[in-house]
């Protein structure tokens, strides 16, 4: 008897079925009412004592494989048997999962669309710049700081070539090749050799605008910020100005709004002023127009440059400017509705 059990279960291994009928087949054959188990089972009565419980075990081992190479059987039929034509591997799985625009990129749209409609039309300048179009076109001096190796990132070997620090060389690439009347907007990135933290990154964004013609006074840049920040950040909301310095402007000025956050009223986020900074801006210095060809005794204009992240912080209170660029999704999907 035990070679019959050795001679079936070295079968097992071997057993095979193409479909369920076949696979049926095996069943009834070894473990059906009739079949070899059962048979084997009823030899099993007459196994002298002394050898019961060797057999026994064999037997039970014979009968699980069994067991276990049929359902192996069945799970491979499961699987072979689904209909896989006109199944495409291709296609995106579903639901799909939408993607959402990043917060920079919204909030510098919505900055192109207010001043869009405003009349300003888009320029556009290299990220990698000369320091002609960075500093000296637009009046800054040999020696200042911004000039720095500390501020400003420079291309290995080419002491003239840098990574350039604001949007402000837009406005040199647009008055060199454009007389005035002009009126430009320009969006992009600029670096700025600055230690990574929650305040500040060695990269971030800009828009600088540009309006130059015969009578432009400070009134008018006044008007347009106001327009701008009312929509922006709501009707209610008032701008003042503060003189400031920047090279290429005289007069310049820095512009705060009431704080969007608490109304104007003093909180935290405005450091209890109920005013916040958003912008530098003032009227072309006659010095730039002349350095990239236009007539000062003709034309004024004025300028302005706002951070894109600062506008944005402003918005959406996004406390670490990191993320902006950690591209966490669930940073990002903060900002699904807004899209
Ligand atoms: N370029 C300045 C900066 O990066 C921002 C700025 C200030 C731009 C005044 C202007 C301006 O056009 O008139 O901080």
């Amino acid at each position: 008897m035990i070679e019959k059990i050795n001679a079936l279960l070295a079968e097992v291994e071997t057993l095979a079925a193409n479909d369920e009928k076949e696979l049926e087949a095996l069943r009834i054959k070894y473990l059906g009412k009739k079949g070899l188990i059962n048979e084997l089972m009823a030899d099993f009565r007459n196994v002298p004592g002394d050898r019961k419980r060797e057999i026994g075990i064999r037997l039970n081992e014979l009968k699980t494989a069994l067991q276990d190479r049929l359902n192996a059987l069945r799970a491979e039929l499961a699987t072979h048997e689904e209909d896989h034509s006109g199944l495409d591997l291709t296609r995106t799985p579903y639901p799909v999962r939408l993607g959402t625009r990043h917060p920079l990129s919204i909030v510098r749209n919505e900055i192109i669309d207010i001043f869009s409609r405003l009349g300003f039309s888009m320029a556009d300048g290299p990220e990698v710049e000369d320091d002609w179009h960075v500093f000296s076109s637009m009046n800054f001096a040999e020696d200042h700081p911004a000039r720095d190796m500390q501020d400003t990132f420079f291309i290995e070997q080419h002491p003239d070539i840098v990574l350039r620090t604001h949007t402000s060389s837009v406005q040199s690439r647009v008055m060199e090749t454009t007389q005035p009347p002009l009126r430009v907007i320009c969006p992009g990135r600029v670096y700025r050799n600055e230690a990574i933290s929650a305040r500040a990154h060695c990269f971030f964004h800009q828009v600088e605008g540009l309006y130059i013609d015969k009578d432009v006074s400070f009134t008018d840049l006044k008007q347009v910020l106001l327009t701008f920040a009312r929509e922006m950040f709501g009707a209610d909301t008032r701008i003042r100005l503060r003189p400031s310095y920047f090279p290429f402007t005289e007069p310049s000025a820095e512009m705060d709004i009431s704080c969007n956050i608490c109304g104007g009223k003093g909180c935290s986020f405005c450091k209890h002023t109920g005013w916040v900074e958003i912008l530098g801006c003032g009227m072309v210095d006659p010095n730039v127009l002349e350095a990239n060809g236009i007539d000062s005794n003709i034309y004024k204009g004025y300028a302005f440059g706002m951070g894109v992240e600062r506008i944005t912080n402003l918005k959406y209170q996004v406390s670490d400017l990191r993320l902006f660029s950690e591209n966490d999704v669930r940073f990002l999907d903060e900002f699904m509705a807004a899209n």
